[in-house]
């Protein structure tokens, strides 16, 4: 098989016109965090055993077409022995692998960030395709200030996320690419949507100047929201300011756009996303999720570590998947 029709493939077996994609590819502190809030430890036993719990929820694959994973969770095997990896393809969610080694502070740039994990990245994706990994993603990270980001942040961080998509592409692994414009602040929506208009330019202008297949390629953005602090836009205006500002950057090559949920609650982010899909929009692309917390959270305080809430665990993520599947075309009414 071509490297092309190998992308191609797997472009086939994620984007479709109901589903998404589940991210529980938290770092080990990430994870960390997230177990302390419901106060258990995260050994490695408890992470495989969370982990697979989600992934095997009967009927998941019917709502969420991908999931991306952690490197340790890539070599991690169910109870029965299955490789998670291949634990997510039975039914029929392609596995995925979070390939940054995480962000620091870009020397020049005060108050902007950039990812490490471009060196030897060709080799490790190798690997990981021998795992099962079909897909990757890379995430860059710009915070809103009065300065930032700055010039330099926006083309650095636009070069690496280009460089690698380029090498994704060139060993047959889907990129996922995405630019994570933060929710912290107290900025307005409108300053949401001018960051994040610029970050889009520079992103696909640094993929065109890479030859980076636009057709083969998934976009990761955040939504056009205000800053954490404010919180005042109701679905209807993020839903507007998010497809304005797509429409301004992103081409009509992209198949899929897989919104990060970036610290909305659950709720929240199924009903913006609702409101993104209203018909009437007639976008030139899928416009659905790629969320961590928004599927996950009402999961994992429903597991609280315990073997006897385990069917709960998979019904709290089994219906939040489903609410985000129906939002995804437009057909979520609130519960
Ligand atoms: P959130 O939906 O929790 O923002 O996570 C998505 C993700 O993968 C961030 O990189």
């Amino acid at each position: 098989m071509s490297i092309t029709t190998e992308l191609q493939q797997t472009i086939n077996d994620m984007v479709d016109g109901a589903r998404g994609i589940l991210a529980i590819d938290e770092s080990s502190p990430t994870i960390a965090k997230r177990f302390a809030a419901i106060n258990v430890e995260s050994t490695q036993e408890n992470r495989c055993h969370y982990r697979s719990l989600l992934l095997s929820t009967p009927d998941l694959g019917r709502y969420i077409s991908g999931v991306i994973l952690f490197e340790e969770t890539l070599g991690q095997k169910s109870s029965d022995g299955t490789p998670l990896a291949e634990l997510a393809w039975q039914q029929g969610i392609v596995p995925g692998i979070k390939v940054d080694k995480g962000k620091g502070p870009l020397p020049g740039a005060p108050g902007d960030s950039i990812t490490y994990g471009l060196d030897g990245l060709a080799e490790r994706l190798e690997g990981y395709k021998a795992q099962g990994a079909r897909f990757a993603k890379w995430r860059e990270v710009y915070a809103i200030t009065d300065a930032n980001p700055s010039h330099l942040g926006l083309h650095a961080n636009a070069e690496m996320l280009a460089r690698y998509a380029a090498v994704c592409q060139g060993t047959g692994i889907v990129p996922i690419v995405e630019p994570e414009v933060l929710m912290d602040g107290s900025h307005d929506i409108d300053r949401c949507a001018e960051v994040t208009e610029n970050v889009l330019h520079s992103v696909f202008h640094a993929l065109h100047k890479h030859h980076v297949s636009l057709e083969l390629m998934i976009l990761k953005p955040n939504m056009i929201v205000p800053g954490i602090d404010l919180r005042t836009a109701d679905p209807e205006e993020v839903a507007g300011e998010t497809l304005k500002v797509l429409r301004r950057t992103v081409p009509a090559a992209v198949p899929s756009i897989n919104f990060l949920s970036g610290g909305q609650d659950p709720e929240e982010a199924t009903q913006n996303l609702n409101a993104i899909n209203q018909p009437g929009d007639d976008a030139p692309w899928q416009l659905s999720i790629s969320y961590g917390r928004a599927l996950q959270h009402p999961a994992l305080f429903a597991w609280q570590g315990k073997a006897e809430n385990d069917a709960a665990t998979q019904q709290a993520l089994l219906n939040r998947a489903r609410l985000n599947s129906l939002a995804r075309q437009g057909r979520y009414e609130s519960e």
